[in-house]
Parts: C-alpha cells; sequence; structure tokens
C-alpha cells in the first residue's frame, strides 16, 4: 500500500511516498481503509521536529482518519468489516491504517467521509475547548485567533451555537468573507487592523470572556491584553513556532487564567466526548453546523498540501483524499 513519510525532520521536501505491506490488526485493533486523512497543523510541527513528544523519523504520518472497517483483530470488537469510521491513528496518509477499536466512533450519516475526517480532532478539540475546558456559555464573547482555519472554523460555529458573541481574527479579507458567512459577528483581517485595538472597540474597553490562541509569539502577548477581568485564555499551539511565558503579576491584578489544552488529555474523557457528539449530531441536524472542506489533495501530493497551510493559503479543513 502507499503510505506518506516523514523521512527527517525539515521542510516539506522530506515527505516521501513509500510503498509498504498493509498492516495486520493485532488484538484489540481494527484495520480501516482510509477514504479521507485528515491534515492537522500538528502534522506540520511533528515534521519539523517541533511537536513536544513527538515521533523521531523515519515515521508514517498523519493521525485523523475517516474510512471503512476492512477487517478486525483478533477477540471481540464493537466493530465489523463495511463499518463506516473516523478516529484516530498512527499513519493516517495511508491506504490502510491498523488502530486500536477505541480510537474510532461511528461516522455521522449526516457528514460524508471529507467532513467526517475533521472531527476527531479539529472538531472535539473546538468543543472541548470552547465548552468542557472554557465554560463558554450564551451571552459571553470569545475571541478566536486563525478563525478561518480547520480548528477555528469548527471553534466559530461551535460558539455561535452556544449564544456567544465572536471576534475571530484572519490575514485576509477572503478568510473574513469566510468568517461572517459562518456567523463570526466580528472578523478582523489583522494585517489591516490592531486586533487588541479592534477587541477593546467592539467590547467597550471590557474585553472577551474567553480567548482561544493558537499562534504564540506576539499574538499571544496581545491576546493577554484582551482578556476580561476574572476571564480566562487557553492555549492550544504555536504555529508561528514562538511559544510564550506569562507573568503572574498579569494574571492577579485582572484575575485572569491562563489554561493549556491538549485533545490527547480528553479522549478518554467518555462523558464529554458523548456530550460532544450528541451536540454535533443536534447542530448537524439542525444545520448549523458545517465542515468547511475547500482544500483536497491526493495522497501524492502530501507535502504540497502542508506546504499550502504552512503558508497560511488555506481556509478551513484540508484533507487527502484516498479513496474518491
Ligand atoms: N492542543 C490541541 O489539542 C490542538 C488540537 C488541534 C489544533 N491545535 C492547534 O490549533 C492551531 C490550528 O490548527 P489547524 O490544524 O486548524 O491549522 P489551521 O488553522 O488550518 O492553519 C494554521 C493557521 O494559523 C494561522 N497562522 C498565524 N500565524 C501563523 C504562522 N506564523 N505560520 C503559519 N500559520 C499561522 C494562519 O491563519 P491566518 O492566515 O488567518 O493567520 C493559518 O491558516 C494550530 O496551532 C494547532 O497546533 C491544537
Amino acid at each position: 500500500m502507499r503510505s506518506v513519510f516523514v523521512t527527517q525532520f525539515g521542510r516539506a521536501d522530506v515527505i516521501e511516498v513509500r510503498d509498504v505491506p498493509v498492516p495486520e490488526p493485532g488484538a484489540g485493533q481494527v484495520l480501516v481503509r482510509v477514504h479521507v486523512a485528515g491534515l492537522n497543523y500538528a502534522d506540520i510541527m511533528q515534521r519539523k521536529g517541533l511537536y513536544p513528544g513527538g515521533p523521531q523519523p523515519p515515521f508514517p504520518a498523519g493521525f485523523e482518519i475517516a474510512g471503512t472497517v476492512e477487517a478486525v483483530g483478533p477477540g471481540d470488537s464493537v466493530w465489523k468489516p463495511g463499518d463506516e469510521v473516523m478516529g484516530f491513528c498512527l499513519g493516517g496518509y495511508s491506504e490502510y491504517a491498523a488502530t486500536d477499536a477505541n480510537k474510532l466512533m461511528p461516522k455521522p450519516p449526516a457528514l460524508d467521509f471529507r467532513r467526517a475526517a475533521a472531527i476527531p480532532c479539529q472538531y472535539l478539540t473546538a468543543y472541548h475547548t470552547l465548552f468542557t475546558l472554557g465554560g463558554l456559555s450564551a451571552g459571553q464573547t470569545v475571541l478566536i485567533q486563525a478563525a478561518a482555519g480547520g480548528l477555528g472554523t469548527l471553534l466559530v460555529q461551535c460558539a455561535k451555537n452556544a449564544g456567544a458573541a465572536v471576534i475571530g481574527t484572519c490575514s485576509t479579507a477572503e478568510k473574513c468573507e469566510l468568517l461572517a458567512s459562518i456567523g463570526c459577528d466580528h472578523p478582523i483581517n489583522y494585517t489591516g487592523a490592531d486586533f487588541e485595538d479592534e477587541v477593546k472597540r467592539i467590547t467597550g474597553g471590557a474585553g472577551c470572556e474567553l480567548v482561544v490562541e493558537s499562534v504564540g509569539g506576539k499574538v499571544f502577548d496581545k491576546s493577554i491584553q484582551c482578556i476580561k477581568t476574572r476571564g480566562r485564555l487557553i492555549t492550544l499551539g504555536f504555529a508561528s513556532g514562538k511559544p510564550r511565558s506569562v507573568q503572574a503579576q498579569l494574571l492577579l491584578v485582572k484575575n485572569i487564567t491562563v489554561s493549556g489544552f491538549h485533545l490527547f488529555g480528553y479522549v478518554s474523557d467518555a462523558e464529554a466526548a458523548a456530550h460532544a457528539m450528541r451536540d454535533l449530531q443536534a447542530w448537524l441536524d439542525a444545520g448549523t453546523l458545517d465542515v468547511i472542506v475547500k482544500h483536497v489533495y491526493p495522497l501524492e501530493a502530501a507535502a504540497q498540501a502542508q506546504r499550502d497551510i504552512a503558508d497560511r493559503k488555506t481556509m478551513g479543513k484540508v484533507v487527502l483524499e484516498i479513496v474518491s
């Protein structure tokens, strides 16, 4: 089978498509025929060797998939061949992936494989950040950085579904248009306006109850200034490659909280996951949430897909389509 490997840490040209044997599912595992692999910014950080605790090269790229069950390993399984699933694995940019049965979820019938490929990582991250950790509720205001990205477009829609007011930042007018089309109340193109000034103007100087920050560097520093008294900033990543620290003095003066979020600390929380999937189904049924998929690449173009995300050329979810 074809599988995309990161051969060494570095730029996207270290990516190589290899011909490798189809994996055998072990006890408690499932072999999935991958229809669509989701790309995530974490794939780029892993390739660069910047992902904390990430794999050592050579390693198969990707961890988010949607597809059909091809076979199940020895022992009882909740899955059977032909089931449509989405979930996590090692080596998702591949024609087949063997993964633990409990890392898979049923694909909602309302979603095609392209859209389903955004649910395991980006939707669950958006949901748990805003609600499980962030406690966002109706009437509050949330600031979302990189709002037009894969995670960002889901954060915006989840927050709107909860009745919050949403301020979202992005780098182009086209991205602002996309944000407005999915309900973002205040899209800000940060290349033409200072987002900190804009947040102060929009909130009458008060700031936001919740700030979701994934860029790092100066964006993190300025985001701290956008938190309302007794509000919270959740740091999810550092796409700029520049993780930041925060002075304790700043926290106490405004009674603010800065929290870290990493999805893998939440995936085994069955109750939180059930809430997330219940709300997803309700929002899909109501037509108030969609996964925006604007960039679909073949497996062989994995390097180009990662380049385009890192160069900020993409909006919404980016996928590799392996079975069309
Ligand atoms: N902690 C977790 O569990 C978790 C889970 C999922 C994602 N994340 C994090 O959430 C962020 C978004 O992930 P994603 O996969 O949905 O990616 P994405 O948002 O689709 O792509 C990254 C976006 O970041 C913005 N950006 C700002 N500064 C950048 C820079 N210096 N270089 C590159 N991009 C920059 C760009 O948007 P503009 O052009 O509009 O600025 C770009 O489109 C990433 O930091 C990722 O690591 C964390």
